[in-house]
């Protein structure tokens, strides 16, 4: 079966820092008691940054760290709740911006925090039967604009900001993964155009305890899948909802907390954007190796997981 190989990677951030001083001035709340409950101390929130503005700036850093053109690219997905605009839809935006080829489909995808994992696994199976070698998938949100400022629940908890990665599928990639849906709509929703409640609703409690019940499952299986332990993965790379869900979860899967990555610290809740946004940190740290093994772990709304277990492969030079 196909695997993904992971070439180049970005990621754009609103300029505009919010923190949690800036919240407390308009809701009830306090710095204290976001950082011990949620381990958030800032977030982005765009002022003037569309989301196409920032897809499109680190779909562009992913293709020039992969080496490769628009021309190479055959298949192009967004992961988004929150697109510019309901039709056409995110990645056909970041199609005409990067003027990528007419055989190259552009969709968006809908899956809450998991979109990034379920773009991965659609790739896999979309890309062998393109025209190109590559597909650009992204991950990326603007929540600012569907948070209520005036709910300290969810306002104190999601951010805006994209991340972007050239992949392509090979044979020879360890690859392995599993996706999965309970559907729910009450543990975390945003209506449609013109229905009103406008904004996002979450019961917190629910999804913390979904979360929890989920992924570390979800990472045994994989390693299963694999034939590995715990202790062969190099780096865990989770969803950025809550730091005690992240602490939660290595607890119960007796790994050190080393091993997980977290920035949720400076961006908050980016959903869709956070997996891709935290790839990008990484690679750009240097902290993976050739041969490395990384577990990625997605939960949301939906209610959604995916997980992916891959090794890092060195990159080769662009195959003609
Ligand atoms: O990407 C997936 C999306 N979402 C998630 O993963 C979220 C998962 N859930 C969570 O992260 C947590 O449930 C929250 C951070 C949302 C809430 O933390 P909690 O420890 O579950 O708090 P709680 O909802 O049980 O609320 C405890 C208290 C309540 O007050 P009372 O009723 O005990 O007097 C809340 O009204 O904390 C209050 N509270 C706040 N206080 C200060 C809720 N939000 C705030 C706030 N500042 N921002």
């Amino acid at each position: 079966m196909n695997g993904l190989q992971i070439l180049g990677t970005g990621r754009a951030l609103p300029a505009h820092v919010v923190t949690n001083h800036d919240l407390a001035q308009r809701v009830d709340t306090n710095d204290e008691w976001i950082v011990s409950r949620t381990g958030i101390r800032e977030r982005r929130f765009s002022q003037k940054e569309t989301l196409t503005e920032l897809a499109v700036t680190s779909a562009r850093l992913a293709m020039e760290r992969a080496g490769v053109t628009s021309q190479d690219i055959g298949l192009c997905i967004t992961a988004t709740v929150s697109p510019d605009y309901i039709t056409p839809s995110q990645a056909c935006l970041v199609h005409q911006q990067l003027q990528l080829p007419e055989d190259c489909p552009a969709f968006d995808l809908s899956a809450g925090c998991t979109g990034f994992l379920y773009a991965m696994e659609t790739a896999a199976a979309m890309l062998p039967r393109m025209n190109r070698p590559y597909a650009l998938l992204i991950g990326g949100e603007l929540l600012s604009r569907i948070v209520d400022m005036d709910d300290r629940s969810t306002c104190i908890l999601f951010g805006d900001g994209a991340g972007a990665a050239v992949v392509k599928t090979s044979e020879h990639a360890n690859w392995y993964s599993l996706l999965g849906t309970r559907g729910n709509q009450e543990a975390l929703w945003a209506p449609g155009p013109g229905n009103s409640p406008a904004y996002l609703h979450m019961n917190g409690q629910e999804v913390f305890q979904f979360a929890l019940e989920t992924v570390p499952a979800m990472a045994r299986t994989l390693l299963e899948k694999a034939g590995l332990s715990k202790d062969d993965v190099d780096w865990y790379v989770p969803h950025q909802a809550n730091h005690r869900i992240v602490a939660s979860v290595a607890k119960r899967l007796k790994v050190p907390l080393e091993k997980f990555y977290e920035n949720i610290e400076r961006y908050g809740n980016t959903s869709a954007g956070t997996i891709p946004i935290a790839l990008d940190e990484m690679a750009e740290q240097g902290l993976f190796q050739p041969g490395q093994w990384v577990m990625c772990l997605g939960f949301g709304a939906g209610l959604t997981w995916g997980g992916a277990l891959f090794q890092w492969q060195e990159k080769k030079e662009k195959e003609s």
